[in-house]
């Protein structure tokens, strides 16, 4: 499970403005599997066995945000995971294209690292891949480092970075 994404940014959005500050987080529901699916699809170009996403988000569901817009539907979604103690790692991220640069990245994003810290983590961790300027400068705001290259981390053989910040 890497935490992969599109290299470009692709094309603008070409649906109506969303009404970006209706959109709430919440927990992950199980309803929520198609929509996330299609924007895991489009955003970060892979399918997933849909009983994945509930497996990966049952051992600390408070990991797993999701991004909803007014009629509940989700827009973006961070799932986190804890798999080294003391450590959260940002498994999967993504909003809806039509939704991006808006801010609901960064909310996602503070939410969860306010939960790591909750939780008395002292580190998170991700990978991202090289050639994602758009996410690399988003995580680096965020003062993620890079800590390692991932060789050939992706299964089209793009290397990987590691990336990780100190809570
Ligand atoms: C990375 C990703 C999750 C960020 O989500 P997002 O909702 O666009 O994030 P934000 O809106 O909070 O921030 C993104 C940018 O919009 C800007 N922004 C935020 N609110 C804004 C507003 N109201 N007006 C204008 N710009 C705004 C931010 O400053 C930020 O600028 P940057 O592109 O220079 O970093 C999103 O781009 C995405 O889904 N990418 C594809 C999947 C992916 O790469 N996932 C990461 C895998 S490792």
């Amino acid at each position: 499970m890497r935490c992969i994404a599109e290299s470009t940014p692709g094309p603008p959005a070409t649906s109506a403005e969303p009404e970006r500050a209706s959109v709430t987080l919440r927990g992950f529901r199980a309803a929520d599997v198609p929509r996330i699916s299609a924007i895991v699809v489009e955003s970060l170009h892979e399918y997933y066995d849909p009983s994945l996403y509930a497996s990966l988000g049952a051992e600390w569901p408070e990991g797993f945000l999701v991004a909803a817009d007014r009629s509940d539907t989700p827009v973006g979604f961070l799932l986190g995971v804890s798999q080294v103690t003391g450590e959260g790692r940002v498994l999967m991220f993504a909003v809806d294209r039509a939704w991006r640069q808006g801010g609901v990245g960064a909310r996602l994003m503070d939410s969860f690292l306010e939960r790591c810290r909750t939780r008395g983590f002292r580190r998170v961790t991700l990978e991202v891949r090289v050639s994602n300027a758009r996410a690399i400068r988003f995580y680096t705001r965020y003062r993620y480092s890079v800590t390692d290259l991932l060789r050939a981390y992706y299964s089209d053989g793009e290397n990987g970075y590691h990336m990780a910040v100190d809570l």
